[in-house]
Order: structure tokens, then C-alpha cells, then sequence
């Protein structure tokens, strides 16, 4: 059902988006962005009223949305929201979408998530069959310098945080052109894929935690163990996946 949901949606983005690549990445950024900001409102709203205090996996959140924001903000510097009609479809699209998400992550946040994980697979195949068709031509293109800010100057502080795989490297992608660019964000969708999954391992709970989380700096020998089963998990998805 998910997956058949997931479907529809890139097809409808393709048929509707055919040779507009800017603009149909301005609506796929806009869109995909909002079920972070869905699990951080239901979660806000279960901390405010005490059900359940998990400030970790608010920030890990906010700071996948973060990442998606920068992702916007470089198709827009690309001119993808250039014509009305492309603003309002993928705003209204995200105000529809957000609804659905806190109904469904309210219901079932395994599935919220699996939803996600799709969703962010497909943004993924998206950037990696752009890069292989354009490269010679993407490499001849500057970088937007909304993405050199981001990816050389910025705080990727909030870029590191939601990685849930392994040691916290700095992550300092090198940014020379276009194409420079669209593989750091075709990487990160990556990241997104494989935090969605992690988050939905049995004991996610305990265990996916930010990288820079208060409880990791000492985490205990079980928790250790823990983490390495997520990681395991995580591992295996994504060898089913290609
Ligand atoms: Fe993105
Ligand atoms: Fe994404």
C-alpha cells in the first residue's frame, strides 16, 4: 500500500514534470521535507503533554529538515520556482501532505517512516539517473553559492547530527561545480534513507540516537551492542535495495 502510494506520487512528478528538471526538483524538495517537520510537531506535541519526552529524536528531525531546507534552497537559486504555478503546487502539495503524515506517524510511526524511507530512496534515484545523464554538461556549470555556503562554510554541525551510521565524520564534500553539488545532495538523500530505516528497527527508541547526542559521549557497553544490531539492520536494507 505504501510503496503503491509511492509510486503514484513519482509518477504523477514525472508525467507532469517531463523536461522540467529544476522545477520538478523545487516541488520534490518542497514536499519531501514536510513529514520531518510532521514527526517534530507530533512529537513536540507528546513531549508538551508528557507522553513521551524524546528531545534526542526532535533534534535529529529538525536537523533532517535542515538539510532537505538547503537542499531547496539551492534548486531555487537553479530557478525552480521560477512560475507560480510550480510554487503553488508544490505548496499546496505540502500543506496536504504534512496533514496526512501527523494522522499517519500518529497511527503508525513504523509506517510513517517506511513511508520516508521510500520517499527519500526515490529522491535518490532521482539525483544518481540526473547525474549520469548531465554530467559532462553539470561539471561545466558553477556551483550555486548557496550550496558553497553550505557545504564549505556553513554549520554542517546540523548535517552531521542526523547521520545515525558509524563515528561522526565531518562531512566537507568537495563543491567545484554543478555537479559537485548534485552528488553531495544525492549522498545525503542516502543519509536520510538510512536514518529512516534505523528508525524503524525494533528498539529504535533506545538506540538512534543523534551522533552528537549528550547520551553517546559515554554510551554503555549494551547500548554499544545496540547500535551495532541498528547499524546491522540498516546495512541489510540496503543491500535488499540495490
Ligand atoms: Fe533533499
Ligand atoms: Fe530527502
Amino acid at each position: 500500500m505504501i510503496q503503491l502510494l509511492v509510486k503514484f506520487l513519482e509518477l504523477m512528478l514525472s508525467i507532469f514534470y517531463r523536461g522540467r528538471t529544476y522545477p520538478r526538483f523545487f516541488v520534490l524538495e518542497t514536499v519531501a521535507r514536510v513529514p520531518y517537520f510532521a514527526y517534530t510537531s507530533v512529537l513536540h506535541l507528546y513531549e508538551s503533554m508528557g507522553w513521551w519526552r524524546k528531545a534526542d529524536w526532535l533534534k535529529m528531525h529538525f536537523d533532517q529538515s535542515w538539510n532537505e531546507l538547503h537542499h531547496l534552497l539551492i534548486v531555487e537559486e537553479l530557478g525552480g520556482n521560477k512560475y507560480w504555478i510550480d510554487r503553488f503546487v508544490a505548496r499546496a502539495g505540502a500543506f496536504a501532505y504534512y496533514w496526512i503524515i501527523v494522522f499517519a506517524y500518529m497511527i503508525s510511526p513504523r509506517s510513517a517512516y517506511r513511508f520516508m524511507q521510500l520517499v527519500e530512496e526515490h529522491a535518490h534515484h532521482t539525483y544518481d539517473e540526473f547525474l549520469q545523464e548531465h554530467e559532462e554538461e553539470l561539471k561545466q556549470q558553477p556551483a550555486p553559492k548557496v550550496a558553497i555556503e553550505y557545504y564549505h562554510n556553513g554549520n554542517l554541525y546540523k548535517f552531521d547530527t542526523f547521520q545515525t551510521a558509524g563515528a561522526v565524520e565531518p562531512h566537507r564534500p568537495k563543491i567545484e561545480n554543478l555537479y559537485d553539488v548534485y552528488v553531495a545532495v544525492r549522498d545525503d538523500e542516502m543519509e536520510h534513507v538510512k536514518t529512516m530505516i534505523a528508525c524503524q528497527q525494533e528498539g529504535a527508541q533506545a538506540n538512534c540516537k543523534s551522533p552528537h547526542s549528550p547520551d553517546r559521549t559515554e554510551p554503555s557497553k549494551s547500548s554499544e551492542a545496540e547500535e551495532d544490531l541498528t547499524q546491522e539492520a540498516v546495512a541489510q536494507e540496503l543491500v535488499e535495495m540495490s
